[in-house]
């Protein structure tokens, strides 16, 4: 029997790939949340925008994954593991004894231990429930305060505009979307946002959530100025779950640690997704990325491996955004060390990608445009950064220079 923990991207995906790679046994799917498993990256949103969207698509039609014979149990929490005995427990007191156990819990929103953190109108954003709460708040169209101007920062302040609020985004760092994009690229993005009626502020600490009556009612700065909101999104970043793995005793280090083969400590068990810290081939180092699609990609990944078939991981990462109209992606391992070009501008389809070139090679790439146009420089990057073709930034800055065609010359 092979059991996966978690409903998300990396478990759903485990499950498709374990069947469509053969296995035809005892399938296990634990799924915390009491809903099938839904494309969470709508819910920061058109789920909030869009109040006829009862609840966001699922990852696969119900009818599709009854053909695969995967049926997730809903509401399931796995709460022990021992490996030894190959013994998962559930929070129902019910023993699962598995062959093979993926661990793909993912992460849950960090939490700002601040005065006030527990106000009515303070809400963190991950599962739908948390959607629901929020949707029903920004309805009312009043001030709302973002504290943190990473992902799910902009991507909520850009819906909640469209709903009409009044917005406001404190980040604590010198720029926005710290964690993926050079500084040019996010004070670009920063000034897009604002010029479509977003309040950023940067470089500033949220104190204290301040309120009446155990509401909500502004966000107090460390420079004492107090951000007006009747709703607040606190937006900071995300933690993997790792308690299960570490009381279960496996190598755990900000992430379940696994080899190029998602197996971790114990050879039975595998993780997958954001809970995990992967040995990656390319980077020759373990890394764990918070990325939706890098999530699903080693969901099969990881399948491949609980069945012997699976290959090392050097998968080169790749993300999209979308932030009202404003659509962005990124590639890569960071812009840390190299020459940036920036080719092209906001007026044209394809909108202003950023590319970041080391040693002669790209290493990382992000972009940004009005509709989805930029992501044809995205992907084509993303295949250059694979490849390890060679490009030199003079070249590369050219307009004339098609990224996609120098791609697909390098890739057949
Ligand atoms: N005050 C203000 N800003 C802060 C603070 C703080 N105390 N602490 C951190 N930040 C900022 C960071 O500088 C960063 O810009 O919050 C931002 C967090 O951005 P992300 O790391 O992108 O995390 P988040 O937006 O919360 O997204 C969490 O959801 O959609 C997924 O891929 C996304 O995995 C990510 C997760």
């Amino acid at each position: 029997m092979i059991a996966i923990v978690g409903g998300g991207a990396a478990g759903l995906s485990a499950a498709a790939a374990l069947r469509e790679l053969g296995y035809d046994g005892e399938l296990r799917l634990l799924a915390a949340e009491p809903v099938p498993p839904y494309e969470r990256p709508l819910l920061s949103k058109r789920f909030l925008v869009d109040a006829a969207l009862d609840a966001p698509p699922p990852l696969r039609p119900p009818s599709a994954l009854a053909e695969l014979g995967i049926a997730p149990e809903l509401g399931v929490e796995a709460v022990a593991l021992e490996p030894a005995e190959r013994l998962l427990r559930t929070a129902r007191g019910e023993e699962l004894r598995y062959d093979r156990l993926l661990l793909a819990p993912g992460a849950e929103p960090r939490r700002l231990e601040l005065p006030g953190a527990s106000l009515r109108g303070v809400h963190v954003l991950r599962e739908l429930d948390d959607a629901r709460a929020l949707r029903a708040n920004l309805r009312e169209r009043h001030a709302v305060a973002i504290v943190g101007g990473g992902v799910i920062g902009l991507e909520v302040a850009a819906s909640a505009l469209a709903l009409g609020a009044d917005v406001t985004v404190v980040e604590a760092a010198p720029q926005v979307m710290g964690r993926v994009v050079p500084a040019g690229f996010a004070q670009l993005l920063a000034e897009l946002h604002r010029a479509r009626g977003v309040a950023i502020r940067t470089a500033v600490q949220p104190v204290a959530f301040e309120g009446a009556d155990g509401r909500v009612r502004g966000v107090r700065l460390a420079d004492g100025a107090l951000v007006p909101a009747q709703t607040v999104v606190v937006g900071v970043g995300a933690v993997p779950r790792t308690a299960l793995a570490a009381r279960a005793g496996l190598a755990v280090d900000g992430g379940i640690v696994v080899d190029a083969r998602f197996a971790s400590s114990d050879e039975r068990v595998f993780a997958a997704g954001d809970a995990a810290r992967v040995f990656h081939t390319r980077e020759e180092r373990h890394v764990r990325f918070e990325q939706w699609q890098v999530a699903e990609d080693q969901g099969r990944h990881a399948a491949a491996s609980m069945l012997g078939v699976g290959e090392p991981y050097g998968d080169v990462p790749w993300m999209w955004s979308d932030q009202g109209e404003l659509h962005m992606q990124a590639t890569g391992f960071g812009f840390d060390g190299a020459e940036i070009v920036r080719r092209g501008t906001l007026e044209e389809r394809a909108g202003v990608a950023f590319l970041g070139v080391r040693d002669g090679q790209l290493v990382a790439a992000c972009g940004v445009s009005v509709g989805a146009g930029v992501g044809r420089t995205i992907r084509a990057a993303q295949r250059l950064i694979e490849h390890r073709v060679a490009v030199d930034a003079e070249q590369l800055a050219d307009p004339a220079l098609e990224l996609r065609r120098l791609a697909r010359a390098h890739a057949s």
